[in-house]
């Protein structure tokens, strides 16, 4: 699927395509703590297929960060990770956010899908387990298909907004729970 689109400034500077715009043949499903048997044997396939797993990084270990599953056609296209981790920053735990599509299914607003869903699945779970402390979703922006959105501090479609960077220059974003509450 490919859509028609261009950038417009009234769109804050960027193709202004929402995520109504995602294909709603996208089956999301979600995965966080569900140790769900038929998410993790797809997302491992996925990830050994696309090469995508750090040499240190076992898949058993990312099989345990696993947050959300998107589905085309039956087939795992797209899929996001999370861990819980303190931000001194903004002194609080985030849960820290990855996601990977499928090079086939790119440019089709998948990981805005994924990331929107995902965010949502945090939120909700964050909310009945107030123990855990968890302010929001966080992401570190290293992706270079991400260069041209880097200007713009706010991502109105995931509400990832600029909270900083790391030390490698990196931006740092956070999207604030409803229920999130700072000292
Ligand atoms: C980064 C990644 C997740 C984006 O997935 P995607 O499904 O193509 O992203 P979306 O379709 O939701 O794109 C959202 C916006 O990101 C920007 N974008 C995404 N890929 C881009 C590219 N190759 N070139 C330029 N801009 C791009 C665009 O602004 C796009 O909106 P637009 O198409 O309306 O211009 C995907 O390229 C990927 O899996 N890369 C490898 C793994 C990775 O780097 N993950 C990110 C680390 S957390």
């Amino acid at each position: 699927m490919s859509h028609q689109h261009e950038s417009s400034p009234e769109d804050g500077g960027w193709s202004g395509r929402r995520l109504a715009d995602a294909d709603p043949g996208l089956n999301l499903r979600p995965a966080w703590r569900l140790a769900d048997p038929a998410i993790e044997a797809d997302a491992i396939a996925f990830w050994h297929r696309l090469n995508l797993l750090p040499p240190r990084t076992g898949a058993d270990e990312r099989v345990r960060q696993l947050a959300a599953a998107a589905y085309r056609d039956g087939r795992l296209i797209a899929v996001a990770t999370v861990y819980l981790e303190y931000f001194a920053q903004l002194r609080g735990n985030f849960a820290w956010y990855r996601c990977a599509v499928d090079p086939e299914h790119r440019r089709d607003l998948a990981s805005t899908a994924i990331t929107v869903f995902t965010r949502d699945v945090l939120e909700r779970w964050s909310a009945e387990n107030p123990e855990e402390a968890v302010l929001g979703l966080a992401a570190v922006i290293e992706s270079r298909a991400l260069a041209d959105r880097r200007r713009d501090p706010v991502w109105a479609n995931t509400g990832l907004n600029l909270v900083g960077h790391n030390v490698r220059g990196e931006q740092i974003r956070v999207a604030w729970f409803a229920h999130a509450r700072v000292e």
